[in-house]
C-alpha cells in the first residue's frame, strides 16, 4: 500500500483517487475548493459520473480516501503525488499550464527527501514536464532529485471507473527509468500492458490519441453528409469499414459533432503546437472545421423541414455533449439551441441530468421533465445527445403531442423507418433516402394546424 496525493478533485482526479484507494492505497484528495472539499466530505460528488459516488463513499467509510484544502496535509508522507489540474485553452489555443504551475509552487516547499514521484496526469503540451522539473529545481537545486512523471488518462466521462480499472494500456514517461517503478507499481494490480517511455513521447500519445478520435469523429460526419447526396445510409458504410481489423467500428458514429472538455481544447492545442514549429496543422484544422459545421448542417435540416425557425417552437431532447453525464462543456447543444432562439424560434429542452447546468447557460429555454413534455406544441423534435431513453420513445404518442411531426436526429438514434410509419418526417445524418410520410396539413407560420391528418398507424 501506497500513500498517495491527488491535486484536483475534478472528473479525472476524483476517479483516479477513488480508483486508487479501491486498489488499497491510502489516498489524500487536495482541492483548493472548500466548498468541494465540503461536498466531497458528505459523501456528495458535484458532478454526475455513474459509480463515483457510491465510490467515493465507500473509500471514505473505509478511511483509506480522505479530502482537504492543505497542500501541506496533502504532501505529507505521500510516496506519489498526481497533478490531476485543468489546462484550459488560451486565445491562440495553447494549452493553459499556469494552474499547473502554481501547484508546483505550492507544493515544492513541502517536498523533503526521499521524494515523492511528482506525477503529472493533466493533458499538456509536449515538454511541460520537463519545464515543471526545471521549476523544482529553479525554487531549490535539491529539488532537482524530485523525478517527474507523466501518466496521461484515458478516461471517458460516463465510463470512467471503468475505464480506470480496465484501461488499454498505461503510459508512464519519465526522464529516467528509475522513477517510473512506483507508479508502475501503483497499477500493476490492474493486470494491463505499462508502456514506459521518455517524458515528451507520455504527453505526445495523449494529445495524438484524442486527435486522432476527432478525426475519426470529423471523418465519419464528413461521409455520412456526402451519404446523403448519394442516397446511401452510412450506418452500413462505417459497419463495413469497422469490420476491417485496420479501422475497427469505434468512433465511427456520426452526428451533430463532438463536444467536451477534452477533444476540442486539444485538437486546438496540438494544431496550435504545429503551428509555432512551422508545420501548418491543416488536417487538425480541418477535423475542427468539420466538426463546427456538422451542428450548423443540422439547423439547415430543421430550417428545411420547418421554412423557417421564426416563430416555431423546437423541442431539444439531449443537452448534455454525450450520454451519461451531465457535462455540457462545448456541448453542440448549447450553441445549437442558441442559433434557434437567434432565428426567433422558441425552445423547450429536455436531458436526464443536464438541465440544471444548462438552465444557468440558457435561461430563456424552457427546461421540461421529459421528453413528451418538450415536445408538446413543437413543430419539431431535435435529438441532439443520443440517451438511451430517446431510442424508444413511443414516436405515435409522441405525434399526438406535436404541432408538426418533424425529427430531426442529430444522433441517428431513432430508427428511420419507425419514424415514417409514425408519420414523422425525419431526417438523421448520412441516413441516405429516408421513408417519406403522408404529406402533412399546411400550416400558416405561428398557425395552427386545424387537423393533423390521421395517419393510420399499421396494426
Ligand atoms: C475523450 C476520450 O475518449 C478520452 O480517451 C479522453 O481521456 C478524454 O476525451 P470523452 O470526451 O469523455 O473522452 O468522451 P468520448 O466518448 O470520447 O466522446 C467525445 C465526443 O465525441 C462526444 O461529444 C461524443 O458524442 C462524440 N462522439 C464519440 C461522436 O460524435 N462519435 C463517435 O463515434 C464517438
Amino acid at each position: 500500500m501506497n500513500t498517495v496525493c491527488v491535486v484536483g478533485s475534478g472528473y479525472v482526479g476524483l476517479v483516479t483517487g477513488a480508483c486508487l484507494a479501491e486498489l488499497g492505497n491510502r489516498v489524500v484528495a487536495v482541492d483548493v475548493d472548500a466548498e468541494r472539499i465540503e461536498l466531497l466530505r458528505r459523501g456528495e460528488v458535484p458532478f454526475f459520473e455513474p459509480g463515483l459516488e457510491e465510490l467515493v463513499r465507500r473509500m471514505s467509510a473505509s478511511g483509506r480516501l480522505t479530502f482537504t484544502t492543505s497542500y501541506a496535509t496533502g504532501a505529507a508522507k505521500a510516496d506519489v503525488i498526481f497533478l490531476c489540474l485543468p489546462t484550459p485553452p488560451l486565445p491562440n489555443g495553447a494549452a493553459d499550464t499556469s494552474i499547473l504551475r502554481t501547484a508546483v509552487e505550492e507544493l515544492a516547499p513541502l517536498l523533503q527527501a526521499p521524494y515523492p514521484v511528482v506525477v503529472c496526469k493533466s493533458t499538456v503540451p509536449v515538454g511541460t514536464c520537463a519545464t515543471l522539473h526545471r521549476l523544482l529545481e529553479q525554487i531549490s537545486p535539491l529539488l532537482g532529485a524530485v523525478p517527474v512523471v507523466a501518466n496521461p488518462e484515458f478516461l471517458r466521462e460516463g465510463s470512467a471507473i471503468a475505464d480506470f480499472m480496465h484501461p488499454d494500456r498505461v503510459v508512464i514517461g519519465s526522464h529516467a527509468p528509475g522513477c517510473a517503478a512506483l507508479v508502475e507499481a501503483l497499477y500493476k494490480p490492474l493486470n494491463a500492458p505499462i508502456l514506459t517511455t521518455g517524458l515528451k513521447t507520455a504527453e505526445m500519445i495523449k494529445y495524438a490519441s484524442n486527435a486522432f478520435l476527432a478525426t475519426r469523429i470529423s471523418f465519419i460526419n464528413e461521409i455520412a453528409n456526402i451519404c446523403e447526396h448519394v442516397g446511401v445510409d452510412v450506418a452500413g458504410v462505417a459497419d463495413g469499414m469497422g469490420s476491417d481489423k485496420r479501422i475497427g467500428p469505434s468512433f465511427l458514429r456520426p452526428g451533430v459533432g463532438y463536444g467536451g472538455s477534452c477533444f476540442p481544447k486539444d485538437v486546438q492545442a496540438l494544431a496550435h503546437l504545429g503551428a509555432i514549429h512551422g508545420v501548418q496543422p491543416r488536417l487538425l484544422r480541418s477535423v475542427m472545421e468539420v466538426n463546427a459545421d456538422q451542428g450548423k448542417r443540422v439547423l439547415h435540416k430543421l430550417r428545411t423541414q420547418l421554412g423557417r425557425l421564426d416563430g416555431a417552437t423546437v423541442a431539444v431532447w439531449g443537452i448534455a455533449y454525450k450520454p451519461n453525464t451531465d457535462d455540457i462543456r462545448e456541448a453542440p447543444a448549447v450553441e445549437i439551441m442558441r442559433l434557434v432562439e437567434q432565428e426567433g424560434g422558441t425552445v423547450r429542452a429536455y436531458d436526464p441530468v443536464a438541465m440544471p447546468k444548462a438552465a444557468a447557460l440558457l435561461p430563456t429555454v424552457t427546461m421540461c421533465a421529459d421528453p413528451y413534455a418538450a415536445a408538446a406544441g413543437a413543430d419539431a423534435v431535435l435529438l441532439l445527445t443520443e440517451w438511451n431513453e430517446f431510442k424508444g420513445v413511443d414516436l405515435t404518442r409522441l405525434a399526438t403531442l406535436m404541432r408538426r411531426s418533424i425529427l430531426i436526429d442529430g444522433r441517428n438514434a431513432v430508427d428511420p423507418g419507425r419514424a415514417a410509419a409514425a408519420g414523422f418526417h425525419y431526417a438523421g445524418i448520412g441516413r441516405g433516402s429516408v421513408p417519406e410520410p403522408p404529406a402533412l396539413s399546411p400550416v400558416e407560420p405561428n398557425g395552427r394546424v386545424d387537423a393533423i391528418a390521421a395517419v393510420p398507424v399499421p396494426v
